[in-house]
């Protein structure tokens, strides 16, 4: 989110948007527009492996930005911590894998939503066991 603070506003793609306005980019919306990603609502665990075709016109990485993936900001602001959080991710999935059994749910929860950002609610429960 950013708050125009031009003292005479800012003008983009001709539509003139005063001082003080708080702009938002739909990220949720981008992420889910079929013209960005084929059947964008199912669950696809390679959807982001090199070799994987669901992402249209080009393939992702999940440390890429682009204008059609934002889970790490787009441009010259975009997270410079995503490989160290990338790889952190894959390390806890792997230790998570290795010495748990995880139960998953029959149907997911329904998220929690602030704004643009999402997140599992946190009254959900989950079956955890840590392996002998
Ligand atoms: C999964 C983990 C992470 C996610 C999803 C994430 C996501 C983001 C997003 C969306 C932005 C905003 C980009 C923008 O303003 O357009 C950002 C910025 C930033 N992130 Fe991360 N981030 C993650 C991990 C990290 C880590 C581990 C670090 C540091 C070790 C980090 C450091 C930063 C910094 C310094 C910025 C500001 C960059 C700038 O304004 O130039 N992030 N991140």
């Amino acid at each position: 989110m950013m708050k125009v603070s031009a003292p005479n506003g800012i003008t983009m793609s001709g539509i003139r948007i005063p001082q003080g306005v708080h702009m938002e980019v739909p990220v949720h919306s981008i992420h889910m527009d079929s013209s960005n990603y084929t059947n964008p609502t199912t669950f696809s665990p390679f959807r982001f492996a090199a070799s994987h075709s669901s992402c249209l016109n080009h393939h992702k990485s999940v440390v890429a930005t682009d204008d059609a993936f934002l889970g790490f900001g787009y441009g010259k602001n975009s997270c410079p911590g995503r490989f160290f959080g990338s790889h952190l991710m894959k390390v806890m999935f792997a230790y998570i894998l290795q010495h748990y059994d995880v139960k998953h749910m029959p149907k997911r929860p329904k998220d929690f939503i602030i704004m643009e950002f999402r997140a599992v609610s946190d009254n959900t429960q989950i079956r955890i066991r840590r392996r002998k």
